[in-house]
């Protein structure tokens, strides 16, 4: 996450959750922002204001009349200096103000003030966050365009059990970085696929490839926070799930096969990232192969072609993203899959391409069109690359609508 050059104004109000938000405070700052931390006076009661001035760099504000700093109308500058304002953990207090335009103390004030998006994460005992009044002011901030961090269920600290644990400080951070960012996939269904698939031997063995499902990832890390509803189907990978993203774990092609075919038809936009074996062993032992003194052959079996079939079977108005890995003819041969496979683009990845391909964290590639349209993009970090695939077919989605 990159939030260099962005102010996040942060406010903290009074529940023993407060102290959570010294770890998203840090998090910021390791992501580049700058933090600048307002707080309620109960939230002083449950953490000092130094914790966020050593970890932000910055005064941490608490009194509308502090005269100790330099002039300037505070709840005002910080309102226009937001780039996204963000209320963790936000007390019932707190959203019954924001929910009614209450501006009596350096938080609610500047909330009026400021034009910024604001990202409410709640955190409360469940007795009241299930009172219909929180419900209603919850309803209202969410009608008003607030971004909502819901809270999580579990064992509260007043010894409760149910809704109002303040989310993780993840989703928290999800949701700023989704604030930050245009939605424009919103309403959009997007199902991608990542990493290798491994073909079962015999149960201690397996073929597969070198893939690390890094680039699927960053294209559904970046869908989920355009505002695209994603499907991740996924084989082995060491990668932690984005955020936002709905993620269905396969080993084999064909387990793959199923998962995408079975989803393909609500789909808008479906990316095929993942390195498919074309074959699998022809017997899957039951038992652990054993060595002997001659030599072994493995007979191997044809496995579906998943995105043959999805281009088969594509609807008016939905598209197919292909990808192709190479390692000679890398133009000729994408442009024949993409043609082959019914693909309304393809991206070109040749192996020998230093920086590119498999296990890096950044790639080049050559996106192809079906009207023949070819664009190099040059070496970049998988997500600005996961960025202009998904700007190139927003574009065609436009023109096919
Ligand atoms: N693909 C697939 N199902 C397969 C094989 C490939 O869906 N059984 C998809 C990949 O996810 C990728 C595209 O097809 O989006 C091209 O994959 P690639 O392995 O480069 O092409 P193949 O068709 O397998 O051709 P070859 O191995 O001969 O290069």
């Amino acid at each position: 996450m990159n939030l260099g050059g962005k102010t996040i104004v942060l406010c903290v109000t009074g529940g023993i959750a407060a102290y959570k938000a010294a770890d998203l405070t840090s998090k910021l700052r390791g992501a580049g922002a700058q933090v600048r931390v307002l707080m309620t006076e109960s939230a002083t009661q449950f953490i000092t204001p130094m914790t966020f001035e050593v970890l932000s760099g910055y005064r941490a504000v608490v009194d509308t009349f502090d005269r100790n700093f330099s002039w300037e109308v505070e709840h005002v500058s910080l309102a226009k200096a937001a780039d996204v304002f963000v209320i963790a953990p936000a007390t019932a207090n707190i959203i019954a103000k924001a929910a009614h335009g209450i501006a009596d103390d350096m938080v609610s004030t500047t909330l009026l003030a400021t034009r910024a998006p604001v990202v409410i994460a709640p955190a409360m005992n469940t007795g009241m966050y299930d009172n219909p009044v929180t419900g209603q002011n919850l309803e209202t901030l969410r009608g008003r365009g607030v971004h909502m961090v819901e809270p999580a269920c579990g064992r509260l600290a007043c010894g409760d059990t149910g809704r109002g644990k303040l989310a993780d400080t993840n989703e928290i951070l999800h949701a700023i970085e989704q604030a930050l960012t245009v939605q424009d996939l919103a309403d959009l269904s997007l199902l991608v696929t990542a990493g290798p698939t491994q073909e079962a031997l015999d149960p201690v063995r397996f073929l597969s490839n070198h893939s690390s499902g890094k680039m699927g990832y960053a294209i559904a890390a970046r869908a989920a926070l355009r505002g695209a509803k994603v499907t991740l189907v996924s084989g082995p990978t060491a990668l932690a799930t984005p955020a936002g993203v709905t993620r269905v774990d396969i080993t084999s092609a064909r387990e793959m096969f199923d998962a995408v075919v079975s989803r393909a038809d609500r789909q808008d936009i479906i990316i095929k990232a993942a390195a498919v074996g074309d074959y699998r062993p022809e017997t899957e032992a039951q038992d652990k192969l054993k060595k002997s003194n001659d030599e072994m052959n493995i007979a191997l079996t044809r496995n579906p072609d998943i995105l043959a079939e999805l281009g088969r079977k594509k609807r008016p108005g939905q598209l197919l993203c292909g990808f192709a890995m190479e390692t000679q003819n890398l133009l000729q041969n994408a442009a024949d899959k993409l043609r082959r496979k019914n693909c309304d683009m393809l991206v070109a990845n040749s192996l020998r391409e230093a920086g590119a391909g498999f296990q890096h964290d950044t790639n080049a590639a050559t996106l192809l069109f079906a009207d023949g349209r070819q664009e190099t993009v040059p070496l970049m970090q998988k997500e600005e690359l996961a960025d202009c695939i998904l700007d190139r077919l927003l574009v065609l989605r436009e023109s096919v609508q």
